[in-house]
């Protein structure tokens, strides 16, 4: 860990990631409900470029908005921060608006997220899918393996648990290709929340015990997948992440962003490792954080910053003078 990067993480970029995330959040919340996912994605980019541009660091994003011919802004290798070739170097994973059909049509759990880390701590994940399989804190590690299959997975949480398989519940996104998983644990009795997106909400969830959810399965999206292990590493739990390719294009990208072993199965600390920090602001309603309201002439937010180092998690709750 170098010095500068180090004491970047300590003290001055915990707090100010949540104001990265909240300017994100409340640019995205005007556009809640209005059926416009581009506008809504398009205005929590910009407002999440321009707040991480007044942070004092030499920051590449390494999980962005996509490939630079693809992307106007926050591409995947843009610099951002105010210190560009002389403050620290941080690598940075970003989603400004995880969940752009929930915040277009109001649903649940829609986040604006963001994880940084020393250079070279998190993984330079190309935009596939990714099977992945969670659980929170407390479990023996290695309890979860995405080469056993989702029979044997359930089974060996809800040993641990101490209960019956059919007493587990696992969150698992509500698409046709999860149709034979879905088949699988119905088959064991396993309650199952199917959510229709938003699945860095669903692996941090198996976290809380007020979710009531113990396992997270499925494939997503991997750049969430290497947020969503962001925030495990901060909090507890497992993670597993496997890489998957649907066509000869896919596996060219992952080549080009340094991914050479195409079937490896990632743990928690090889998505993101060294000290990292994760931080959320809600956009609507969820099981992690409530999104943003305005009343009257105020708005209030909800975030959390969580650091893997010490531990900690703070919510913020913020009151913002419209
Ligand atoms: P977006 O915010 O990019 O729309 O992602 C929402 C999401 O549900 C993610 O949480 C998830 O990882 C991914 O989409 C799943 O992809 P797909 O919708 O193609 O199944």
């Amino acid at each position: 860990m170098t010095t500068a990067a180090s004491q970047v993480l300590d003290r001055v970029l915990v707090l100010e990631m949540v104001r990265v995330t909240e300017a994100a959040a409340v640019a995205a919340s005007k556009l809640v409900g209005r059926g416009d996912e581009k506008a809504a994605d398009a205005a929590a980019v910009e407002a999440m470029r321009e707040a991480l541009n007044s942070l004092y660091m030499d920051g590449t994003v390494v999980i962005g908005e996509g490939e630079r011919d693809e992307a106007p802004m926050l591409f995947i290798g843009e610099k951002v921060g105010s210190a560009i070739g002389k403050g620290p170097k941080i690598d940075i994973a970003l989603d400004p608006l995880e969940g752009t059909t929930i915040c277009a049509t109001a649903g649940p759990n829609s986040l604006a997220v963001l994880a940084i880390a020393e250079q070279g701590g998190l993984l330079n994940a190309p935009d596939v899918y990714m099977d992945k399989i969670a659980v929170g804190p407390g479990y023996p590690e290695g309890i979860i393996d995405l080469d056993r299959t989702p029979t044997e997975n359930i089974r060996a949480v809800a040993a641990a648990k101490g209960v019956e398989p059919s007493e587990i519940i696992a969150c698992v996104l509500d698409r046709p290709r999860h149709e034979a998983l879905i088949a699988e644990l119905r088959a064991l009795g396993v309650g199952i929340m199917l959510i229709g997106d938003g699945d860095v909400a669903g692996v941090i969830a198996t976290t809380n015990p007020d979710t009531t959810i113990d396992i997270y399965m499925g494939s997503g999206g991997a750049p969430e997948g290497v947020l969503a292990a962001a925030a495990l590493r901060c909090v507890g739990g497992q993670f597993k992440g496997r890489l998957l390719f649907r066509n000869d294009d896919e596996r060219g990208r992952a080549a080009k962003w340094g991914v050479t072993d195409l079937d490896k199965q990632y743990d928690l600390t090889e998505l993101a490792k060294g000290d990292c920090i994760f931080a959320a602001t809600g956009v609507t309603d969820g099981s992690l954080l409530e999104g943003v309201k305005r009343k009257g002439g105020t708005m209030t937010t909800e975030s959390v910053v969580m650091r893997a180092s010490s531990g900690t998690v703070r919510w913020v709750k913020g009151e913002h003078r419209i």
